[in-house]
């Protein structure tokens, strides 16, 4: 299984803090955001990630995550010229996709999974398609799927007016290897993207649609507008200082995966003389 992480976009609703930089460097708490869905995807056993972001972008990217291997991770890169849409990740993916599965995560997506090993493991089918169902109250923001008290989906929509259920989809999806196929079948949609919850509803229509409803200790949370990127620092903020323990920590998940050893995390260690590094020293006591 192959991951993509998807970090383009323009950022213009958090203008003018992203008029020169990506919205997915900027800060949420303690780390940058994209240390968030990049150690979601690592917590999942993903190790094979392609990120895909802007021209413009591009350095700043290669600059933080390097080729990912000191974190015992392959790391790539590829451009997309402009935001044509969350489904365009699939074509421009091709080649490194290849004949695997695949994992998307959104660059702007933050969660905090209690249970990710066992999501996970529901979310991975030889065939078809997982998402996830997260209950919001504010549904009309997002993909909606609208599922029956039996668990059967009733129906997919990108951002409705009146929205069916609660049930927003969360920026991070399982595909099979079709993905690429189904995406190279869109068509742009009124707002002249290349919309994620087409691809979805194309595994719908056939019945290979998995949705699983995230369970209530899981946080999803936005980074969208001001307001909710500064309620995502606030949140792992809170956590981070009644745990003592990271939330989005990439070379936590590296070592607890196994990607790198003791000596590796003792060297990644020496670079921060801060907290961060004092933190990575302390997952080798544990
Ligand atoms: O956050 C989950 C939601 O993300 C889903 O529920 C929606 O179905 C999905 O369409 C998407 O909605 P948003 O309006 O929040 O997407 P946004 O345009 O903000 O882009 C999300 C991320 O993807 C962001 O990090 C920028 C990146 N992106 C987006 C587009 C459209 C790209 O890199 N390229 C693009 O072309």
């Amino acid at each position: 299984m192959k991951g993509i992480l998807l970090a383009g976009g323009a950022g213009t609703r958090l203008y003018p803090i992203t008029i020169p930089v990506s919205k997915q460097i900027i800060p949420v708490y303690d780390k940058p955001m994209i240390y968030y869905p990049l150690s979601t995807l690592i917590a999942s056993g993903i190790n094979e990630i392609l990120i895909i972001t802007t021209p413009h972008d591009l350095a700043l990217f290669q600059s933080l995550l390097s080729d990912g291997s000191q974190w015992g991770c392959s790391i790539s890169y590829a451009i997309q010229s402009e935001p044509k849409g969350i489904a365009e990740a699939f074509l421009i993916a091709e080649s490194f996709i290849a004949s695997d599965n695949v994992v998307l995560i959104l660059g702007d997506n933050i969660f905090y999974f209690p249970s990710l090993e066992f999501v996970v493991a529901n979310s991975i089918k030889n065939k078809g398609a997982s998402i996830f169902a997260y209950h919001v109250s504010n549904p009309s923001r997002y993909g909606v799927v609208e599922i029956s008290s039996a668990n059967k989906i009733l129906s997919i929509e990108e951002k409705p007016l009146e929205p069916k259920s609660n049930y927003a989809i969360p920026g991070f999806y399982f595909f099979d290897n079709n993905v690429v196929e189904y995406a190279k079948q869109l068509t742009p949609s009124r707002r002249g993207e290349l919309e994620i919850t087409d691809i979805i509803s194309k595994y719908y229509e056939l019945d290979l649609l998995n949705v699983i409803k995230m369970d209530k200790g899981t946080a999803w949370l936005d980074t969208g507008t001001v307001s909710s990127l500064m309620e995502a620092g606030q949140f792992v903020q809170v956590l981070e200082k009644r745990q003592g323990l990271k939330v989005g920590c990439v070379e936590e998940q590296a070592f607890i995966k196994k990607y790198i050893n003791r000596d590796q995390l003792r060297q990644l260690a020496k670079a921060f003389n801060n907290n961060y590094g004092k933190y990575l020293i302390s997952l080798l006591n544990d």
